[in-house]
């Protein structure tokens, strides 16, 4: 968040299951159409929370099966921990308001008396998240006995229904609401309280979300009856929360469209990119739609013509230097006449490119230095490269490409020198 000068344009807060995440897609499209929108128009100012039900643990699987971008916060088992940066610091003051009338001990006794009640996967388990599978038609029933048990011992905790089968009893402090109400008040005292805040769900443990003051909201199209339910119980009325007509990260989208929050049109619905070259100011951009421009030229989804390698070699430095993840050096003009001969020996496989983090800063007058990830799914393989690129900016000319540099990625699951290209 220290990169941030000032208050963020706009902060997302989504969970990920079946909102920011759509499991009966397996191309991810909606995901990378929402990814590139992010990077091209709203990584540099603004705030990317996700808040899932899901453990560390199962978080980070999670991000090694899906094109996830990086958050700039991460709000993991309901509500219960919240994490900032890459290096996922824990916020050890909400942790301590968690301890409030709590007890995990007297949580998993009384909840044991329940046959109904079955223990999830110990990774979900967490100092002040205890979850379990109960059966749809059990679930109010069990739900109010067990708060009068929990009541009588002295306790005070909250217990959450998700899609159709899960069952969290948390602290009554907890859950997603309360982390992002403290998430606002937190960044409010920073003076950096977003402009706008847009929080996106699908089931029961997103409904806190959607009763925070001052907070838009949207329920994918796709979402559970349980959060449907509530929504109808409790905020119809509310203009401020709508359910999408579209599935999971394109009703994201569809959202900050419909709110008026930013720009959202994904790059990956532009299907010619040399039409919209003379907005090409920002350096930002242009590695976005670069690397997206690879991918469809992998993919032979763009024509095999001369105009965009011309194109992109009127871009590149005459003496611009590449310098390959295994660490050679090449020429950035002879890569590109490289590229030539892989268009299309992607098609029909399953190949996507993505980036993450896209960030520039301009140095000194006239040069910009963008740093991103770039991440390259290939059938199976996932490899990712720390990417950085130096642009000049000459009047009236657009920016030029001047050097890029990449290393292998710490998190990219195989260091395979051959085969990549840039
Ligand atoms: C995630 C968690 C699970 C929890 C569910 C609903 O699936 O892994 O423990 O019950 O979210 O909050
Ligand atoms: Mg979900």
């Amino acid at each position: 968040m220290e990169r941030l000068t000032s208050p963020p344009r706009l902060m997302i807060v989504s969970d990920l299951d079946h909102t920011m995440v759509d499991h009966h897609d397996p191309e991810n499209l909606s995901l990378l159409r929402f990814n590139s929108l992010w990077e091209h128009a709203y990584r540099h100012d603004s705030l990317l929370v996700f808040s899932t039900g899901r453990s560390p643990t199962l978080y980070k699987e999670l991000r090694k099966e899906k094109p996830l971008l990086t958050p700039d916060i991460t709000i993991m088992s309901v509500g219960t921990e919240i994490t900032y940066g890459n290096s996922m610091v824990p916020d050890h003051g909400w942790v301590e308001t968690l301890n409030n009338k709590w007890d995990l001990g007297i949580v998993k006794e009384e909840a044991s008396k329940f046959s109904e009640l079955k223990l999830q996967a110990e990774t979900e388990q967490r100092p002040h998240k205890v979850s379990f599978y109960v059966d749809k038609s059990k679930a109010q029933e069990v739900t109010k006995e067990l708060s009068q048990r929990f009541l009588k011992r002295g306790l005070d905790v909250k217990i959450i229904y998700s899609g159709g089968m899960d069952l969290d009893i948390l602290p009554q402090g907890a859950g997603k609401g309360q982390a992002l109400a403290y998430l606002l008040k937190k960044l409010k005292t920073e003076g950096k309280l977003p402009v706008n805040t847009l929080a996106c769900g699908d089931s029961g443990n997103d409904a806190e979300l959607f009763s925070i003051p001052d907070v838009y909201g949207v329920m994918v199209s796709n979402a559970q009856e349980e959060l449907l339910k509530w929504h109808a119980e409790n905020a119809k009325d509310n203009p401020k929360v709508i359910h999408a007509k579209e599935r999971c990260a394109g009703g994201i989208i569809q959202a900050i469209g419909h709110f008026k929050l930013g720009p959202n049109l994904s790059p990956r619905d532009v299907s010619d990119f040399l039409e919209c070259k003379v907005e090409n100011v920002n350096p930002g951009h242009e590695v976005v739609k670069f690397f997206l421009f690879y991918e469809r030229w992998r993919r032979g989804e763009v024509e095999n013509s001369e105009a965009y390698t011309a194109s992109l070699k009127a871009s590149s430095h005459p003496g611009g230097v590449f310098v390959h993840p295994s660490g050679t050096e090449k020429s950035l003009r002879d890569t590109i006449d490289e590229l030539r001969k892989y268009h299309g020996d992607k098609q029909g496989k399953k190949f996507r490119v993505w980036t993450d983090q896209v960030l520039a800063t301009d140095t000194t007058p006239g040069t910009w230095i963008v740093k991103l990830d770039k991440w390259e799914q290939d059938g199976e393989e996932r490899r990712g490269c720390t990417t950085t690129v130096k642009f000049t900016a000459k009047e009236g000319e657009g920016l030029v490409w001047e050097h890029v540099q990449q290393t292998w990625s710490e998190e990219s699951n195989v260091k395979n020198d051959s085969s990549w290209i840039i």
